[in-house]
């Protein structure tokens, strides 16, 4: 078991961010940016996708950093594919409905029923703003986020729409994704794990295990996570994965991935909290670079300079 302990700086300052979002990774950003910068010089993949997108913070930031050349957004729920489908291509009708909106507490309601009984991305352009819309409005006014899960809006007390703001919001996020070669998509995660060509480094932030249910509209039970295990076990992309610490996260992955524990510190309620963030341990990518269990690569044609050739016999079982 290889768990170690990571102190994280808080205070870098955080990209932008239009959508209130239970779980979001807004907070861990600057932290999961650096573990993937990692990774990446490691793998020497071009595109990153984000398979749990919800508000996308992680990818988002890593499109200003222009790390990648193409990025795919994923998400179960076809409300969150249709505010990134209006943010990429629509964003002058979304800004136009963020401009002439106004608070009333039926709107709230009536958005609510229309996403829970959404099954699938609508055609028509119109009707992907308007969801997008919804979901939006829904998630700044619900009680930490939790959009459908909370069925009476918070009016008072805090500064949860901001016409100027949100606009900003839009428009800088659609400057990234317009300049990233980003796609939208809206699957199971498990298609993309599955995926045998074309690799990609996966970042994975599943609904957690002690909340998952309750919180999301999409959640995951006991067997999602342990499918979801075996998934990134039997998959050939390089993975980084972040959970709640857990019990049974710990006993899935810690005899075969490398766990660091991250304390975060959330102000709002005044109480600090470990995640955990999960990688492949490194002798997998040495068995990856030499080929002797190739999963990883099309064909072996390289070894990286850093890594000596008899340094890597010796760790290659
Ligand atoms: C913890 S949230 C992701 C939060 C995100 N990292 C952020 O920074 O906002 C988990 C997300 O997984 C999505 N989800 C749940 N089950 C899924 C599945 N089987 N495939 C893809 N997405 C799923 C949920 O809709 C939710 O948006």
């Amino acid at each position: 078991m290889k768990i170690i302990q990571h102190k994280m700086n808080i205070d870098i300052p955080l990209p932008t961010q239009p959508l209130r979002y239970i779980g979001s990774k807004y907070r861990m950003t600057p932290f999961l940016i650096e573990q993937i910068l990692k990774l990446k010089k490691s793998y020497f993949l071009d595109e990153f996708r984000e398979v749990f997108v919800g508000t996308g913070s992680v990818s988002f930031e890593m499109m200003r950093k222009k790390e990648f050349s193409s990025f795919l957004l994923n998400d179960i729920d076809p409300a969150i594919t249709c505010y990134f489908l209006a943010i990429r291509d629509y964003p002058e009708q979304l800004i136009n409905r963020i401009k002439t909106s106004e608070f009333s507490k039926i709107f709230y309601a009536e958005s609510i029923i229309i996403l829970k009984k959404l099954q699938a991305v609508p055609l028509c352009a119109n009707e992907i703003v308007n969801i997008a819309f919804r979901k939006l409005f829904v998630h700044r006014y619900s009680f930490s986020g939790l959009g459908v899960k909370s069925t009476t809006p918070v009016t008072k007390g805090n500064n949860r729409w901001n016409d100027l703001k949100l606009i900003e919001a839009v428009e800088i996020l659609h400057a990234r994704a317009k300049n990233s070669n980003l796609k939208i998509e809206n699957k199971h995660y498990f298609e993309f794990l599955a995926e045998k060509n074309d690799r990609a480094l996966i970042y994975l932030d599943p609904p957690y295990v002690g909340v998952g249910e309750q919180v999301y509209q999409f959640g995951f039970n006991f067997c999602d996570h342990i499918h979801l295990a075996e998934s990134i076990k039997n998959s050939p992309h390089p993975f980084i994965l972040s959970y709640d610490n857990h019990e049974l996260v710990l006993d899935l992955y810690s005899s075969w991935t490398k766990i660091m524990k991250v304390p975060i510190w959330y102000p709002n309620q005044n109480s600090r909290k470990e995640e955990l963030i999960i990688t492949p341990l490194k002798s997998n990518r040495i068995r990856v670079y030499m080929g002797v269990v190739n999963p990883l690569r099309k064909s072996c044609s390289f070894i990286p300079q850093k890594i000596s050739f008899s340094k890597i016999k010796t760790k290659v079982k």
